[in-house]
């Protein structure tokens, strides 16, 4: 299914909001500014038009029919785990398996992997950035099994403290599970370096990768990892798809996840045997055409290219930061030399769902809140932090108008 647009050969922000309707809108009768991607991008057309398509001429359930549709959504269906498998450099696409998203996938890898293995006092270090959903599937965890938490502090700029990392490795780690870039903070962790030091340790690595999908190339071979997981929303596909990858020798020593249709062999009353990777993960009908429409939104941004994707959301960052610094009261939260395209902030004693109210009014979508990373507000001292997060499609215009719109909300705050 050819749905990509053709390749952009300049970045070009404006030709490429073309491809997204919903850029089109207003809010309170502004144009829509929306600089919320970090907790969800927007899809271009060739995804609407995917979803339509294949409900339209081409649905049925997969792995399961002899018949023409079910055979035909079972081949899109491995098409875009192939797709996926491309993206991420996976060596096989039997390592990667379909989740509902990040933390579907996380929660997989901490029920399947951790909880048959660990024991009381084995330790599960993780960071002090982590989203929720990198922090409370391990406690669970540390619950059920007697592991512990460990945690890499930060430092005031929202950079990982390396050297405590290396202090907190030890005989006891049995895994690392760390984002790859924070979604309070914007910070790029140096996932490689950290691998490399925990597997001298013998510790496999686990990488929350759902905020630095959209943003980067990621090779999974280069970086070694043991798992890697992200979301389908986030990269500009559907809700409700998402993917774990997992080396093939640590997939197949796992239990399932679920038990349930798909994931079987051959079922007895006495006894199942469990199907071949990835569908001994894969219970139930799966997302099928959320996956299809997945594939679709690796072809857009590929065509686009992620390298020219990075390099325009770091200027659109570099020039939001230099703007909002000039900002009497505003101050960053998360300033990070590696950072990603989010800006995270407090102004003076405005409450940051204050701040998101009026730029709403404005037409402009942030997110204001604790963006599921309660300690690390707690760790800078703040309930909550108004977050402006970029995607390809975000001009400097917008940029400008986000500015405008926060020396409004001091205006009215006096
Ligand atoms: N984790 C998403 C965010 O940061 C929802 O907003």
């Amino acid at each position: 299914m050819s749905t990509a647009p053709a390749a952009v050969p300049i970045f070009d922000a404006a030709r490429i909001r073309k491809d997204f309707p919903i850029l089109e809108r207003q809010v309170h009768g502004q144009p829509l500014v929306y600089l919320d991607n970090a907790a969800t991008a927007q899809k271009p057309k060739a995804v609407l038009d995917c979803i339509a398509r294949v409900y339209t001429e081409d649905y049925a359930n997969v792995h399961r029919g002899v018949h023409t549709l079910s055979q035909r959504a079972t081949e899109l269906f491995e098409g875009a785990r192939e797709k996926v498998q491309r993206h991420l450099n996976a060596r096989h696409s039997h390592e990667i398996v379909f989740t509902r998203g990040t933390t579907e996938a996380i929660n997989l890898i901490a029920q399947s992997y951790g909880r048959p293995r660990f024991k009381a006092g084995d330790e599960i270090l993780i960071s002090a950035m982590e989203h929720h959903s990198n922090i409370v599937p391990w406690q669970m965890l540390c619950e059920q099994t007697g592991a512990v938490l460990k945690v890499v502090p930060i430092d005031r700029t929202g950079t990982l403290v390396l050297d405590q990392f290396e202090a907190l490795l030890s005989n006891r780690t049995r895994l690392l599970a760390v984002t790859h870039m924070s979604n309070a903070l914007g910070t790029i962790n140096p996932v490689e370096k950290l691998i490399k030091q925990a597997h001298r340790h013998g510790v496999p690595v686990l990488v929350d990768g759902a905020q630095a999908i959209p943003h980067m190339a990621v090779d999974v071979q280069a970086l070694d990892c043991d798992f890697y997981a992200f979301s389908g929303h986030k990269l500009y596909g559907p809700a409700g798809i998402g993917i774990l990858y997992g080396k093939e020798e640590l997939l197949n020593k796992m239990p399932p996840y679920q038990g349930g249709g798909d994931m079987i062999r051959r079922v007895t009353f006495e006894k199942t045997e469990y199907n071949a990777l990835p569908y001994k993960f894969e219970a139930g009908t799966p997302s099928i055409v959320d996956a299809i429409a997945l594939g679709v939104a690796i072809d857009y941004v590929n065509a686009i290219g992620i390298e020219a994707i990075a390099e325009h959301e770091h200027r659109l960052l570099a020039y939001a930061t230099e703007q909002a610094l000039q900002i009497p009261g505003l101050a960053l939260i998360g300033q990070a030399a590696e950072k990603g395209a989010i800006l995270s902030f407090t102004l003076n004693r405005i409450h940051p769902h204050d701040i998101g109210t009026i730029l709403d009014h404005l037409g402009i979508a942030i997110r204001a809140g604790h963006h599921c990373a309660m300690p690390v507000m707690d760790f800078f001292g703040v309930p909550a932090t108004a977050r402006a997060s970029f995607g390809f499609y975000n001009t400097f215009n917008e940029v400008d108008a986000l500015i405008a719109g926060i020396r409004k909300v001091i205006e009215v705050f006096g």
